[in-house]
């Protein structure tokens, strides 16, 4: 079908001109096709103007019968065109009865219904309902559903769908049929469907309300054995959103299916979550310390969404973020309070610096609360996500706990089972703690990270600490002259001496204080102050922003030895090495001789030297920036990124430090070993991180490095060592590192979640045949461009893991990628947008990277008939 996708603005959202009451449908399951037959109890609205024509959407659908109350329709009567079906002359209440034919076989987009090896299963959000039958596919427009699943009963013995099981039919010809009914009005992006032959771990959760909820985590067969975790992490998220929010679950079943062909992480469907099977199984043989992490937090994502995107849902798919801010946040909280609240806040604010700065900073920057999309499907951003949860974590700062608490309690009750929008969702925090939001409202039209400069001025005599807080507020593509935003800035004082000084802010003496900035400048005044204070700015990162201090490495040494935000002890060791690293990029340049700085070696060491006080927390200072964060750095300093600078500065660094710091390092490695078996738990998970960025480091050192290495391999007994030390093998030109990758896939090639690992340890090595590697790749019998996963963990891992090999001067690898793009722009248009987005940052490069980026995407551009996706991304970059 031809497309004719266009502009969808904020700007002229309306509502739908009918009502819908009810939507049945009968989903019949064949060899190679799908009946799909739906009843829609519709009527038009009162107050709906002139009375227009019915529109439905609906793509890629073969019609068999379309009837009106029972009437057939001739073909006069109904116009189909690639967005869907106009009925011209419909009565003000009637009965829609449409019957289509799906091929859910040929679906390689994985957006509608599809095959996913044995099972078939559907992804509707964001709009692909649509390709499931005719319907007002918009998230306005809730009804209850009640849905017949029919099927051969040996291939798909189980058939699930959103809400409660009723009556089970057993039929003619091997084949049976189950009835499934949702109470709770919901729009399609919220429908699902899941037919197969699974396995199932069912476990009971009772409800603070009394309900006694069944708990169901369906997988293939042979994956049976790795849901417990899964399984135990939905338990405490339901717990938690009791405790914390006062919130319950609300029907008697609540599954989630896990798959392996799936384009995201997973979808909160209701009552019938579809998981990305990277979020539901492990079992430590199989999934390192990060998995079992990720799990236990995207498990708990899609729960929470039950209440925020599900029984408050968005009106329009601008509000996005309304439900993926706040449930964002909502999983950062319960992961603080499951884990380390200090590590998780380091952890997010890296990769918000990693992902979304520099999409705030690039061609397709967006508000939070974007106001205009070709393609729905790019706007599932960092900036919705991350930056969205900033925005709700700031309104907490601002009113605080108690207030937002209320807040939330209001939001419900006001908009319980309604489509809202996220200015519903500011004004119930507005009303519950009585504080004036106007100008924070910004955070949701203006898009950019500001920029926050502050410094200090000390009144001797009158012992009066004058900080001064200055903010600009960047362009961004459509968007400039912007306003001065409401930026929350926690702060405290430390001496000399690292004690947290007593002060007095407007009266009140204290030892931390919450500044919020509303205005372009403004000085803060702090009585009795002395000489030599450190201030200790932005602790928590407690607003999205680039702070620009004037610090000098004693303050920031002070800070990092002794703050008692632990935020901002990283981000003080942070700082140091990135001004060391800068300042080396400048020497690289001018071709001086690189030294390592004594007093970074000094304060790395002390760090190290004390790692067992907080072993998770030291891990992450030890933990150098990556080559990429380095592009950002630089981008955001203006300074063209040259790849091999970049490179042959970190390496320097790096080598320098392993050796400077080998004993140290050694004996870390020892110490930090983990005994017993694997347990997933904080402290655990912290002593085999510190243990293995010894590893890490200790692999840098000349002549001894693979040899460490290797012993790690043969000693690992989870998959978190094992694939610690693979990861450090395959840099090496070493035989023993193929056999290591041979030995592994050997034992897990029946795995596709570990295979996904084997692609990707490959996929970043830094041996310079790399590339042609994973071209060889590509033809591994593993390895398919139809799967997403194997597609990220093999050519996205490349792309944008192994920046130094990807961004080759002949622009080998940028050729490479572009070819892969237009593959996927015929298989599976999403991932090939997200894959396409490496190039965004193209004027952040020196030549002649920029202009060969440049070059690629015209190719990809050049292209007949692109997908919406990809032709918005290329249109956005070239723009
Ligand atoms: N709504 C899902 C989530 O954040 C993400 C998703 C979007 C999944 C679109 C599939 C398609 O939890
Ligand atoms: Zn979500």
């Amino acid at each position: 079908m031809t497309d004719t996708a266009s502009m969808h603005y904020l700007k002229d959202y309306r509502p739908w001109d009918f009502d819908l009451s009810e939507t049945r449908m009968d989903v019949s399951i064949h060899e190679s096709s799908v009946e799909v037959r739906t009843r829609l109890m519709l009527s038009r609205k009162a107050d709906a103007g002139e009375k227009g024509p019915l529109f439905l959407h609906g793509e890629d659908l073969e019609i068999l019968e379309i009837s009106l109350d029972g009437r057939l329709l001739s073909p006069k009567e109904f116009l189909q065109d690639s967005r869907g079906l106009t009925l011209f002359d419909v009565p003000d209440a009637f009965s829609l009865f449409t019957r289509v034919r799906i091929f859910p076989d040929e679906n390689t987009a994985l957006e509608g219904l599809y095959r996913a090896g044995e099972m078939l299963c559907t992804q509707c959000e964001a709009e692909g309902f649509r390709k499931i039958t005719f319907y007002p596919d918009r998230p306005d427009v809730m009804a209850p559903f009640r849905v017949r699943i029919e099927a051969d009963k040996k291939r798909y013995p189980v058939l699930l769908s959103n809400g409660n099981p009723m009556e089970r039919q057993d039929l003619d010809e091997g084949r049976h049929a189950l009835v499934w009914e949702d109470p709770y009005p919901k729009p399609s992006y919220l429908f699902a469907l899941v037919a197969g032959d699974l396995a199932c771990l069912k476990d009971r959760f009772h409800t603070a309300e009394g309900l006694d909820v069944s708990l169901e985590i369906y997988t293939e067969h042979e994956n049976a054995d790795k849901c417990a975790h899964a399984m135990k992490s939905l338990k405490k998220a339901m717990h938690w959103d009791e405790l914390v929010f006062g919130l319950s679950y609300d029907l008697s079943t609540y599954m989630i299916v896990a798959t392996n062909d799936f384009n995201m992480g997973a979808m909160e469907n209701k009552g019938l979550n579809i998981f990305n099977s990277r979020y539901v199984l492990a079992k430590p043989d199989t999934a390192t310390d990060m998995d079992f992490e990720g799990i236990e937090s995207v498990i708990a994502h899609e729960y929470f969404h039950n209440w925020t995107g599900n029984r408050v849902t968005v009106k329009n798919w601008f509000q996005l973020s309304l439900k993926e801010g706040l449930t964002v946040f909502r999983d950062q909280e319960f992961t603080s309070d499951m884990q380390s609240r200090s590590l998780k806040r380091i952890q997010d604010v890296r990769s918000l610096r990693a992902r979304q700065f520099p999409e705030d900073a690039g061609p397709m920057a967006h508000p939070i609360r974007p106001e205009a999309y070709l393609e729905m499907n790019n706007f599932y951003t960092a900036t919705v996500y991350d930056k969205g949860a900033e925005v709700i974590r700031m309104i907490h700062t601002i009113i605080g706990p108690e207030s937002f608490r209320r807040g939330m309690d209001l939001y419900f009750k006001r908009h319980d089972g309604r489509a809202v929008t996220c200015e519903d969702f500011v004004a119930a925090m507005e009303d519950a703690s009585g504080k004036d939001l106007s100008r924070f409202r910004l955070w949701y039209s203006q898009a950019g990270t500001p920029v926050l400069y502050a410094s200090t001025e000390l009144d001797k005599e009158k012992s009066i600490l004058y900080l001064t807080l200055k903010q600009e507020v960047p362009d961004t593509p459509g968007q400039s002259g912007k306003k001065p935003m409401t930026l929350p800035v926690k702060t405290a004082f430390f001496t000399e001496k690292g004690e947290q000084a007593f002060l007095k802010f407007k009266g009140e003496k204290a030892n931390a204080f919450l500044l919020v900035l509303e205005s372009e400048e403004e000085i803060f005044a702090f009585e009795g102050a002395s000489e030599g204070l450190v201030p200790s700015l932005l602790r928590e990162f407690s607003a999205p922003v680039h702070l620009k201090t004037a610090l000098g490495d004693k303050d920031l040494a002070l800070l990092l030895a002794m703050d008692t935000d632990s935020f901002n002890r990283w981000e003080a060791g942070r700082i140091l090495i990135n001004r060391t690293l800068l300042g080396l990029m400048e020497d690289y340049r001018e071709k001086r001789e690189l030294h390592l700085p004594e007093a970074l070696l000094a304060a790395l060491g002390t760090v190290l030297e004390n790692a067992d006080r907080d072993p998770a927390l030291a891990a992450e200072i030890l933990s150098l920036p990556t080559e990429m964060e380095l592009y950002h750095l630089l981008a955001a300093e203006r300074i063209p990124v040259s790849p091999p600078e970049v490179h042959g500065v970190r390496n320097f660094l790096l080598d320098r430090i392993a050796f400077e710091l080998k004993d140290l390092w050694e004996r870390a490695f020892e110490n930090f070993q983990t005994p017993g078996d694997y347990v997933f738990r904080p402290e655990d998970v912290a002593r085999r991180k510190m243990k293995n960025l010894a590893l890490f480091w200790l692999s840098r050192l000349p002549d001894t490095g693979f040899e460490t290495v290797y012993r790690a391999w043969e000693k690992a007994h989870c998959m978190t060592d094992r694939m610690a030390a693979l990861s450090l093998a395959v840099h090496f030109d070493d035989q023993r590192a193929e056999e290591m990758l041979d030995a592994f896939s050997r034992q897990f090639e029946k795995d596709a979640l570990v295979m996904d690992k084997w692609f990707q340890v490959q996929a970043l090595s830094r041996r310079p045949d790399t590339l042609k590697r994973v071209s060889e790749l590509m033809a591994h019998p593993a390895f398919s461009m139809k799967n997403p996963n194997k597609v990220r963990a093999l050519i996205g891992a490349f792309c944008s893991g192994n920046p130094f090999l990807f961004h080759q001067k002949d622009g080998s690898p940028y050729d490479f990628l572009a070819r892969r793009v237009l593959e996927l722009d015929s298989i599976n248009p999403q991932v090939g947008s997200r894959m396409v987005s490496v190039f965004n940052p193209w004027k952040t490069f020196a030549e002649p990277w920029r202009s060969a980026m440049e070059k690629a995407l015209k190719a990809i551009d050049s292209k007949k008939d692109l997908s919406p996706d990809i032709r918005e991304v290329v249109g956005r970059a070239l723009g």
